[in-house]
């Protein structure tokens, strides 16, 4: 079941943002609760980042952020993973179904997302969920401590 967060949900979403099988693909690095405080209260205020509660716990997350005027039809996901404990259980399957399902029944007609060219487990998710890629955008993504910069690959789906 999905919710929006509430600043309650603070420290459980640290936990599983924070875990290292999902803050490699995050937008920020690894940093204390005292920091991601600020950034928590910007996900929050959005009105768009969403608790996926399964048996009544905070199974996973997400950003669902739409576009305005001329594609107000496009959302964007974005702050997406699920708890590490729960992986390879068909939660994110559930979570972003529902979330399209909610997206479709608003008018949304295009999804649109980023994945890290590493991310291989992301990657294959969204395709199975009949997600595209349409592009790479070179050097997107920059992990503190790593030399390199990280290719991201434009995901896109298209609903009736
Ligand atoms: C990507 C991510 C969200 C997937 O979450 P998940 O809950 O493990 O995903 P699901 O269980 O729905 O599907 C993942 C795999 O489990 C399989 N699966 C689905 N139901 C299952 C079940 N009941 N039992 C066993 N496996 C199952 C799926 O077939 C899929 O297999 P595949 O990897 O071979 O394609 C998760 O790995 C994550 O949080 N990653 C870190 C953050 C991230 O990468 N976010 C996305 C970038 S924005």
């Amino acid at each position: 079941m999905r919710r929006l967060a509430t600043p309650h949900d603070l420290e459980a979403v640290f936990t599983i943002y924070m875990h290292e099988r999902v803050v490699p693909f995050l937008g920020y690095d690894p940093m204390p609760l005292d920091e991601f405080r600020a950034i928590y209260k910007e996900l929050v205020d959005s009105r768009c980042f969403y608790i996926y509660e399964d048996g009544g716990r905070v199974a996973g997350f997400y950003r669902a952020t739409r576009y305005a005027g001329r594609v107000r039809h496009v959302a964007c996901f974005g702050t997406l993973a699920v708890d590490p404990a729960l992986h390879g259980k068909g939660i994110a399957h559930a979570m972003v179904s529902d979330a399209i399902a909610h997206l479709k029944a608003d008018g949304v007609k295009r999804i649109e997302l980023y994945v890290e060219s590493d991310n291989a487990p992301g990657l294959r998710f969204y395709k199975k969920l009949g997600f595209e890629c349409e592009g790479t955008l070179r050097k997107f993504y920059k992990r503190a401590g790593e030399a390199e910069y990280i290719d991201d690959q434009l995901l896109a789906l298209l609903i009736d």
